[in-house]
């Protein structure tokens, strides 16, 4: 076969949509019968609504309705119909439910008007009163009612059961480090904010959401309100990025829904930047801890303790200390994982959930083991490697983390380290170096995907995924056009549409894999139809030609041994009497090879820092993130993968912080202004390597890459910060103030 597209560096193919503005997101799409709907959110964490003054509100010009409460369409509200993929155990918070108040922010009226500026004024004239209760939303105050999740979430594997003897063990160590690792609440903020636009067509409704999974979104509103299957349709063909932020189905799509339902007309719900503050975030997770190991700083003892938080009416869980057992060798392990309950919205599952919560600890850790140590942080990473998954005694799948550090190393330049903390300057400023390893689990999910190719030689993938930003359109055209040996340019890909083959929210990681396999499935029984219908031709070179003698080159099919006897597709469907032919095909992860084989993803990330001593501040001057993720189906969107994970670890490291007011229950700096987020000032050289790792989980050896590039990042920078400064700083982010 000619070299083929999957593992080359292929622009988007839907990039220049992008770019042009043509790309259409949720909160854009029109329709003559639009009306607006802006969101009221309660002032009051905890309590109830006592009455409502609309009158002002009402008077506006223009305004066509106000929902609230008292007033709303019925939905259903036991927990069963309410459980969409991504949700935790629990009865999710319904908008517009009852008079209860649960946190700051949930929203409490929908004011719908002709315009957005009149919904929006009117908006800001509804007055609410509350009985106001007390609330609680800084998890350290909750320590104490600590409690195990009863019933454990889908898809979140529980700590695994201790092994060895951790405390013996821990306390018999001649080297030993222990500590308390916080990690600020951290908002989603995709440059698209969370919107939904409801079209009302004669009772059915065609929604176009901001969301990462349209199979997911359609189940939940049909279910949501008892609306026949076939009334509704999803659809998310861009989403101006998500993180996670887009898995569950939020608020404002409910209320927009409501609002078409009742006035019987088209309804858009933007959320505000403000707004975006009010769903989902990364848990506030109190983190202890404490390594043994012996001179050498091989580990004699593991133990890692979380304490999440969770929304008063859901456990929502994460794998956050599971990582603990399984990057490093170690015989004596202890881990637990516990929830504490705040009065803030559920919190979600953000870029790598959990992951990059435990291992930041972990790889804080491990560095201060390493000075403890007087070890190489990097050599004690090797001489701790882990060849087996320790947690479910399983070998890998495939684990090239060995490469990733010896790769990283030398592109990074380890060995100009000097091992003493406070010891590398240049001109007035501290120099640091720290590096850290990261972990990511790779997943498949069941997945459906079409084929088609009509008689003029076009191809066209479908399913119901989301190109998150991630590359989806991209590396799917890849595959399909390598699987029927055609130009990029003759496939169309056909996503985000819940009328499409099945597909579950993308998210995980696992899109690539899940999706990628299914579409080459799909295009495989293609081959298969259009080598019959060739075979099948009056006098056909092709009369005998077994499937794996030919191949699909150039739009023709040709014999291997001599492909100068072919026949096109075309003249193949021509003579066919078809003009097109269409192939489904159903992916499923296969089992026993899950049930045999761990299966992670892997990182080494070296930073490098500059501090100014007299203003505390740090810069990230050079990052280097060497990957193991399987294949590697596009060189270029995956470096973009990296690359964003990798600034969301500066974030992390430096800057990201939502700050609750204990006395409010609010989350204060809700705006760009005050919670910061890496500017391109403050991202400076980010060198992205890729190693070869063959994995046979699936047959394009695909594991993923949307998590990886964050994982290890904020550990990597918190660490180099160290080794400059030689001042430990366990909660991120390293403000200035935490420096001097
Ligand atoms: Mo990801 S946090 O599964 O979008």
């Amino acid at each position: 076969m000619p070299e083929g597209y999957v593992g080359g560096a292929q622009p988007r193919v839907d990039g220049p949509l992008k770019v042009s503005g043509l790309a259409q997101y949720a909160g854009e799409f029109p329709a003559e019968d639009l009306a607006y709907g802006v969101v009221v959110s309660s002032s009051v964490a905890k309590g109830r609504i006592l009455r409502f003054d609309l009158e002002a509100a009402r008077a506006t010009p223009g305004v066509v309705a106000i929902l609230t409460h008292k007033d709303r369409p019925t939905v259903t509200t036991d927990a069963e119909s309410h459980q969409d993929q991504a949700a935790p155990p629990g009865l999710p918070f319904i908008p517009l439910l009852d008079e209860r108040i649960v946190y700051s922010g949930q929203p409490v009226a929908l004011v719908v008007a002709e315009t957005f500026e009149a919904a929006r004024g009117a908006a800001a004239l509804v007055r609410v009163e509350y009985e106001a209760e007390p609330a609680v939303v800084d998890v350290a105050q909750r320590r104490d009612s600590a409690y195990d999740p009863p019933e454990k979430r889908d898809g979140v594997p529980p700590p695994p059961p201790p092994r060895g003897d951790p405390d013996g063990a821990f306390a018999a160590a001649p080297v030993k480090v222990s500590g308390d690792y916080r990690i600020a609440v951290e908002h989603h903020n995709p440059m698209e904010p969370h919107a939904s636009t409801v079209f009302w067509r004669g009772g059915k409704l065609v929604v176009h959401d901001k969301v990462q999974g349209v199979t997911n979104t359609k189940a939940f509103v049909v279910n949501m309100f008892g609306l026949p299957e076939d009334d509704v349709r999803v659809l998310s063909p861009f989403v101006g990025g998500a993180f996670g932020s887009g898995l569950r189905p939020q608020y404002q799509l409910t209320l927009a829904v409501m609002a078409a339902l009742r006035l019987k007309r088209s309804v858009r719900v933007t959320l505000t930047r403000d707004q975006m503050f009010t769903f989902t975030y990364r848990p506030d997770t109190l983190q202890t801890v404490a390594l043994g190991a012996g001179p050498d700083g091989r580990l004699q003892s593991i133990r890692h303790d979380a304490i999440a938080c969770t929304s008063t009416y859901e456990d929502y869980q994460e794998a956050v200390v599971n990582w603990s057992g399984l990057i490093y060798a170690c015989d004596n392990v202890s881990l637990s994982y516990r929830l504490a309950k705040v009065d803030t919205a559920t919190p979600g599952d953000m870029r790598a959930p959990g992951a990059t919560t435990g291992v930041y600890a972990l790889e804080a850790a491990i560095d201060e083991l390493a000075y403890a140590a007087k070890v190489d942080p990097l050599e004690l990473r090797l001489r701790n490697y882990a060849e087996r998954d320790q947690n479910d005694d399983k070998p890998f799948s495939s684990k090239e983390l060995r490469a990733c550090y010896e790769r990283g190393a030398e592109a990074f330049g380890w060995s100009r380290r000097s091992p003493e903390p406070r010891s590398m300057r240049e001109g007035r400023d501290l120099v640091g170096l720290g590096v850290a390893t990261g972990c990511w689990e790779a997943m498949m999910q069941p997945h459906s995907a079409r084929a088609t190719l009509t008689a003029d030689g076009k191809l066209e993938v479908a399913c119901a995924t989301a190109d998150i930003g991630t590359g989806t359109y991209t590396i799917l055209a890849q595959i399909a056009a390598d699987a029927l040996g055609l130009p990029i340019d003759d496939v169309a890909v056909r996503i985000g549409d819940s009328s499409l083959p099945m597909a579950p929210v993308e998210g995980g990681s696992w899109a690539a894999a899940s999706a990628g396999s299914a579409a080459q499935m799909a295009c495989a029984a293609l081959r298969e139809e259009i080598l019959k219908h060739a075979r099948a031709m009056e006098n056909s070179p092709l009369a005998n030609a077994a499937l794996d003698h030919v191949v699909f080159s150039g739009g023709r099919v040709a014999r291997a041994d001599d492909p100068a006897r072919s026949i096109s597709y075309a003249d193949a469907l021509k003579s066919a009497g078809r003009e097109r032919i269409e192939a489904k095909a159903d992916f499923a992860p296969d089992e026993e090879f899950q049930k045999k084989f761990a299966a992670y993803t892997h990182s080494a990330v070296f930073a490098e820092v500059r501090v100014d001593e007299e203003l505390g501040v740090v810069r990230v001057t050079r990052i280097v993130s060497a990957i193991a993720a399987g294949k590697i189906l596009n060189q270029m969107t995956a470096r973009s993968q990296i690359l964003g994970g990798v600034v969301m670890g500066i974030g992390m490291a430096l800057h990201e912080e939502s700050m609750p007011d204990r006395r409010l229950g609010r989350f204060m700096n809700h705006n760009f202004g005050e919670y910061h987020i890496p500017s391109h000032a403050d991202v400076q050289d980010i060198e992205v390597i890729f190693v070869d790792e063959a994995d046979e989980a699936n047959p394009l050896g695909i594991k993923g890459l949307g998590e990886i590039g964050i994982v290890g990042a904020a550990a990597a920078v918190a660490n180099a910060v160290f080794h400059a400064t030689g001042k430990r700083v366990r909660d991120l982010p390293i403000t200035p103030d935490k420096l001097l």
